[in-house]
């Protein structure tokens, strides 16, 4: 009902879509690194400069302007970037007259002094100035290089319609939410996405039909932390007769998946010390929310949790598990985890070996702990876990990881799933691939499928990281 009468009051709500009539005059090459968050704003950045008379191009041999969204996450990922610009150099010095600019986190964080360390850069963008990206061009044509870094407390860019460039037609990013409050003593997110805001969700829900409309068939809604999503609903667009005039992330989800039954939904990432009963019961009532959850422990020890700040225990943490289990007894769960950070000890470590051998992850993003400029780790804590010792437990938490995967993977032969087709497989083209709702992936010959259709598909073999079926049946939706 609540949901009913949003999305009819969306059809009202002011969604610019930003498309333009202008002729596409200049081209710009956009270039992701980091977290979906990332690619996802790079189809805001597009959206933005299409207005101003880009197109976006995927030769960058024959572009006018470079972008590249970048990710400091760990010291690897910054590198990463580091070297990409190193390989622009040829490229502008072929073509004086191409821009290149660094966008996103590591622009954040390294400010104007990204500038002075690569010479080949004229611009550098924060992830809340993107709006300004046309003006700085100016600057930048005119002469001049130019950086905005200033971070915000309202920006979501709730009113742009994205350029879906990441995309395959089938599923999109939609971002309902910026920033993060939550302080992890590792973690560089914080300081290089600014304060936690909550997008309005009549803009979600219109984004999300618009989606619809234009034939796609899965939705993931992003943040660092969706399960602190809150939305104060204004006087006119409160809901009549209804008590409810907050929304919190159960209530965005089902006003989504009402959207339409056959669209399906997602959502990444949750934060263990918000998640409430409230969105598995919400996940447990719509079919269209894929049964996933990714829940980062990031250590089995409560010491090391606790100097995390990760707001959390591993009693906290398993408990979490056990209302998932049974309130989404299909559900999957994976998670992330950093081996190494400051003072850890061999039981720590086996602390978080014996947590992963309770709970069963499904699947496991693993790392060792990079130290972060600027986070309280840094500046309070001793990063004096030596290399080598980080790498062998990281080495041991794979070696795990892989054998719960497995043997989770092999509980799904002989099992049938409803799989939505995404791509054409990496390693032969009469083969396809696609997701279930537990977010495992599926490889299967073709036939007459296609990408964007529902197949239903028997497992009959699998590895750690796939599983190999057979299609029985072309679902209706
Ligand atoms: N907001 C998400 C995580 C975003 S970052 C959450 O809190 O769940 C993705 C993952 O990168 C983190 O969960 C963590 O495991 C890892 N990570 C973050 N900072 C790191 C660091 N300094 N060193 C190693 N891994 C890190
Ligand atoms: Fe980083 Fe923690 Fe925020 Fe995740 S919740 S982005 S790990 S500070
Ligand atoms: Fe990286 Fe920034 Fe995402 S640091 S993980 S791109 S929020």
């Amino acid at each position: 009902m609540i949901a009913e009468k949003l999305i009819n009051e969306t059809k009202q709500s002011e969604v610019i879509n930003i498309t333009s009539n202008n002729i596409l005059l200049k081209k710009v090459y956009l270039e992701s690194y980091g977290c979906a968050m990332n690619f996802s704003d790079s189809e805001i950045v597009a959206s933005i400069l299409k207005k101003e008379g880009f197109s976006t191009t995927n030769n960058i041999k024959d572009t006018d302007l470079i972008l590249i969204n970048t990710c400091s996450i760990r010291d690897k990922a910054e590198q990463t970037v580091k070297t990409r610009l190193r390989d622009l150099r040829k490229l502008k010095k072929n073509k004086p007259k191409l821009i290149i600019g660094v966008l996103g986190c590591m622009a954040e964080r390294l400010k104007s002094s990204l500038l002075e360390e690569e010479k080949l850069v004229d611009l550098v963008v924060g992830p809340d100035a993107y709006r300004d990206i046309p003006k700085l061009i100016q600057d930048v044509e005119g002469g001049q290089k130019s950086v905005n870094v200033l971070l915000s407390r309202e920006e979501t860019y709730a009113d742009i319609m994205p350029v879906r460039i990441a995309s395959n037609g089938v599923s999109a990013f939609i971002s309902i939410m910026r920033g993060c409050d939550n302080m992890c003593s590792f973690c560089v997110v914080p300081f290089t996405r600014g304060r936690e805001r909550s997008r309005n969700p009549l803009t979600i829900i219109a984004e999300t039909k618009d989606l619809f409309n234009k034939g796609y068939k899965e939705v993931t809604l992003l943040g660092q932390n969706v399960d602190s999503y809150k939305w104060k609903l204004s006087e006119e667009n409160r809901i009549k007769n209804e008590k409810i005039n907050n929304i919190n992330f159960a209530q965005l989800l089902a006003l989504v998946a009402e959207v339409s039954p056959e669209l399906r939904v997602r959502f990444s990432t949750s934060h263990p010390k918000d998640m409430t009963d409230e969105v598995f019961h919400t996940m447990a009532k719509y079919d269209n929310i894929c049964k996933y959850i990714h829940l980062p422990i990031q250590s089995g020890s409560d010491k090391m949790l606790k100097d995390m700040n990760r707001g959390y225990t591993n009693k906290w943490y398993l408990n979490r598990i056990d209302a998932i289990n049974k309130i989404l007894p299909n559900c999957s769960i994976s998670t992330d985890i950093i081996t190494g950070f400051c003072n850890e000890t061999d039981e720590d470590h086996k602390a978080t070996l014996d947590l992963m051998s309770k709970v069963k992850f499904d699947f496991a993003y693993m790392f060792y702990y990079s130290e972060r400029p600027g986070t309280y780790a840094e500046r309070k804590l001793s990063d004096n876990v030596v290399l080598e010792i980080k790498k062998k437990r990281l080495s041991e938490v794979i070696v795990l990881q892989h054998s719960h995967s497995l043997e989770k993977n092999k509980k799904t032969l002989g099992k049938t799933y409803k799989v939505l087709i995404e791509k054409q497989s990496k390693k032969s083209d009469k083969k396809l691939c696609g997701r279930n709702s537990q977010n495992a992936m599926i490889v299967f010959d073709k036939g007459k499928n296609k990408i964007g259709d529902y197949v239903d598909v028997i497992i009959e073999d699998c590895t750690t990281a796939t599983l190999i079926g057979r299609v029985i049946k072309v679902s209706k939706n």
